[in-house]
Formats: structure tokens, sequence, C-alpha cells
């Protein structure tokens, strides 16, 4: 039988539906699941793909199915089944062979593994790949970190299973080593801010205007045609209107409110504060999912406080207008800072990340996809960039015009007794930056009173003590 191209490790939801992909695409995939028989399944459901795929039993099978130099992607759970996946190949490959993971692996484990393959003989590649089942499918968004050499080697394959944005790949290199699961992993963290901030509205429109599911799903419909047109909006309408085949409700009003979460955000989280980068409405994000999940504590705590007060004030036209322009200047607010931390981490970490091509890597296949990401890459693609994305011309006019309705928004809502934990802290974030002149001034004469940390002064350069006994 003629040998296959590509290799693939893990046929859970993801790895089978990117190996239908690839095959699709004209390439011959050998593949290897740990349960033999899912392999089996795979196979068989494969349909007229069949013929491109070659099932394999074992590693040792696989190995042999794939022309050499060999690039094998890895789909499993991120963590410790990728190193039990690398251990198992690193015997049974040969030099010049590519480890592709695929998965949403932490960069940092991926820098790692960089290290322990370095001198092997064997590259390894850190791929992120966003659009879920049906992206990994019919075309996902590629975030590849490693060598630029061993981007060429898999780039046809990538680019043509990519998801397309006017006919442009939705794959790119961005970097060395974890480059591209650490851009995956900001694309998660403003995945969660961007999902928070809707449910945010959400919770405005069905607790604060009593709206139910029906009716709020034309709302987004409406606003998915206008500037918030995205991927996120989208689904949110079509979800609203689902009905439960069960019990012939809204499916939503049947879902537990309690989020579920694997790690990205947190990390987007972490490394924002390891970088000194405010990456507020995600960190807001993560907390309300963690918020989310401590239901019992909820409800006793709804018990002790009683119903809230205050219904979510102003004419219902005028609110609903409010509201589509405050998740859009909560949204400026979430990329603006996405996109710092990037910038930060890409000097940090020496990656010269390209900005501008993650924004267009982004327009399509991804779940953060948007026409929005277009302006973004336009910014950053100009000669005279910003450093924050909230200063570039065309996000200041943005910015500028909808400010006032996510004011508006936030204030009824906290005077409502409604959580917009992520909307207020984007406003906060944003009220934070553009103030000239903050109030660290008091923060320092505290330190300094408390710890003679010493203050630099407006009139004079150096450190200086206040008079509060010792110092000049
Ligand atoms: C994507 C998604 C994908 C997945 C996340 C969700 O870009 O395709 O982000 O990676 O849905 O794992 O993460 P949580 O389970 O943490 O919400």
């Amino acid at each position: 039988m003629e040998q296959a191209e590509i290799g693939l490790i893990g046929l859970g939801v993801m790895g089978s539906n990117l190996a239908l992909n690839i095959a699709e695409k004209g390439h011959r995939i050998a593949v290897f699941n740990r349960t033999p028989a899912r392999t089996q399944a795979f196979v068989e459901s494969a349909g007229d793909l069949r013929d491109m795929i070659v099932p394999c039993a074992t590693i040792e099978e696989l190995v042999a199915a794939i022309r050499p130099p060999r690039p094998i992607i890895i789909m499993v759970v991120a963590g410790d089944p990728v190193d039990q996946q690398i251990a198992a190949l690193r015997p049974v490959l040969a030099v010049n062979d590519i480890v592709i993971d695929a998965g949403n692996a932490n960069f940092r484990d991926t820098m790692r593994r960089f290290k322990e393959l370095e001198g092997s003989g064997l590259t390894f590649i850190g791929m992120g790949v966003s659009g879920g089942e049906e992206g990994a499918r019919y075309g996902p968004s590629i975030m590849v970190g490693g060598t630029p050499e061993s981007w060429t080697r898999v780039e046809a394959v990538l680019t043509a299973i990519s998801a397309k944005y006017k006919g442009e790949p939705c794959a790119a290199w961005l970097g060395t080593d974890g480059a591209g699961h650490f851009v995956k992993t900001i694309h998660n963290g403003i995945e969660y801010a961007d999902m928070q901030m809707i449910a945010e509205i959400y919770g405005i429109l069905r607790d604060g205007l009593g709206m139910g599911p029906k009716e709020i799903a034309p709302v987004f419909a409406g606003w998915n045609r206008g500037r918030l047109e995205s991927y996120l909006i989208e689904i949110t309408a079509t979800v609203l209107a689902a009905d439960d085949p069960k019990t012939g409700r809204p499916v939503v009003d049947i879902i537990l409110d309690r989020a579920g979460q694997k790690g990205t955000g947190k990390w987007s989280v972490i490394e924002a504060q390891q970088l000194g980068i405010p990456a507020t409405a995600i960190e807001a994000a993560v907390a309300a999912r963690v918020l989310s999940s401590m239901r019992d504590e909820r409800l006793a705590a709804e018990l002790a406080y009683g119903a809230i007060p205050l219904k979510f004030a102003g004419p219902r036209h005028e609110v609903l207008g409010d509201l589509e322009l405050a998740l859009f200047a909560g949204k400026i607010a979430a990329y603006a800072q996405g996109f710092a931390v990037m910038a930060a981490a890409s000097k940090q970490f020496d990656w010269n990340l390209p900005l501008p091509t993650i924004a267009k890597i982004w327009r399509a296949g991804c779940i953060i996809r948007s026409q929005f990401l277009d302006t973004i890459a336009e910014a950053f693609g100009k000669a005279d960039a910003p450093a924050n994305l909230l200063m570039a011309p065309a996000f200041v006019e943005m910015m500028g015009k909808s400010q006032l309705a996510l004011r508006r928004t936030v204030a009824r809502a906290v005077e409502a007794g409604l959580p917009v934990p992520a909307l207020s802290s984007a406003l906060a974030y944003f009220d934070g930056y553009r103030q000239g002149r903050g109030t660290s001034d008091l923060i320092q004469a505290q330190r300094d009173f408390f710890g003679a940390h010493g203050f630099e002064r407006i009139d004079a350069p150096g450190a200086h003590h206040g008079p509060w006994g010792g110092g000049d």
C-alpha cells in the first residue's frame, strides 16, 4: 500500500475530525489510537475518505506506514498524555521526523519539550488549533510555534486544511518554541472574556428586563448583522432559540448555571500577571466561571441576602441600543488586553510575534472569529502601529463612540444588583488607562510611610522620602 504523508495519534473528537480534514484535502494519513476499537470505528465511519486513511494498531505500525521524514500530529489530552506519547515515539522515530503537538498545551510545557528533544534529531512543533469540532473537520485556525524550517516542511498540508478568510489561509508560523501554544492560550483567554461579557448582557436582558430566551435570541441575531458580527454572537442567538426535546422548554432554561474550564483561561491570567500586563476582563471572566461552580454557596447566599431589589432602569429600546454598544466597548478593551499580553510575551520570550498576522488568522476558523479582527489586523498592520489597541486611531474613534453606553450599562447593572464583572472590569481598565493623573501618588506615599520605599517627585528627579519621620 502507498505510504502515508502524515500521521495522527489520538482519535478523540478533535483528532478524528482533523484526520478527516487532512484526508479530504488529498493527504494520505496514518492514524493510531490507544484503544484499537476506536481506530476501527473511525475508519468504518470515514465513508469515501476511507481509502486515504491507514489504520494502525501499534505505534510501530504507524511509524512504518508513513513516508520519512515523518510528520506526526499528537492530538491527546494536554499534560502527561503528551509526554507519554512523545516518550513512546522517540525510540521508533528517525532523524528529521517531526512531532507536532496539536493539543491545548501550556506553552511552558511546550518550551520544556523543545529543550528535551534538542539534539535528538527530532523536530518538535507546538501547534494551537482553534475551531472546535467543526473547525477541525472543515477548517480550523492554526497557530504554529517551532523553527522556521519545520514550518516550511508542514506549511502545505496545514494551510490546505486551515480555514480561509476571503481566500487567505488561517494558518501561520508565529515564532519559535512555545509561540503557537502561547497565542492559542491568549485566544482562549479572549474567548473567555467574550463569552462572559455576552453572558452578562444575557443576564441583563433576562433578569433586568424580564425577557425570555425566545425574545432575547432575535436581539443577538440582529446584533450579529452589525458591528458585533461574530461566531460567538451567532451561536448565542441559535442556542437561545433552541428547545429541549424532553421538556419543550428553552434549552438554556434547563442547563445548570455552572461553567466548566480546562485551564487555558487561567493560564492567560497567570501569564498576564507574570508579564505585568493588566488583563482584567479575562481575569474577571475566569473568576466568574469559578464563582459559577460554587452553586450551593450561591443558593445559600441568595437566601441570606434576598432577591434583587431593582429592575434595570431605562426605556427598552434605549437600553437595547446601549447594550449592543456596551458589549462592543467591552470587547475592544478585552482584545486590547489580550494583544497587550502577547506583545509583552513577544519581547520576554524573543518571539517577535506578528500581531497583524495573529489577528488575520483569527478572522476565520477559530472560536473568536469575527469581522472585528479584520479591523484589528489593519490597526496593527500600520507602520506606526500603537503599543495598545486602545491607541489605534480607528479604536480611539470606536471606543469614544461606545464608552458612554458601557458606562450607563455598568451603572444600571450595579444599581439593579446584576453582576457584570467582565464589563465593569473592562470599563475600569479603560478608565484607568485613559487617566493622565491617577491616584498612585497616594499608594507611593503610603509605601514610603510604612516601608521607606521612596517615591519620585513631579518636580525633581531621583528617589525621595516624605516628611513622616526620617528621609529628605
Ligand atoms: C477553541 C476552543 C477549544 C476548547 C477549549 C475551551 O479554540 O477551539 O477554545 O480550545 O473549546 O478547550 O476551553 P474551556 O473548556 O476551558 O472552556
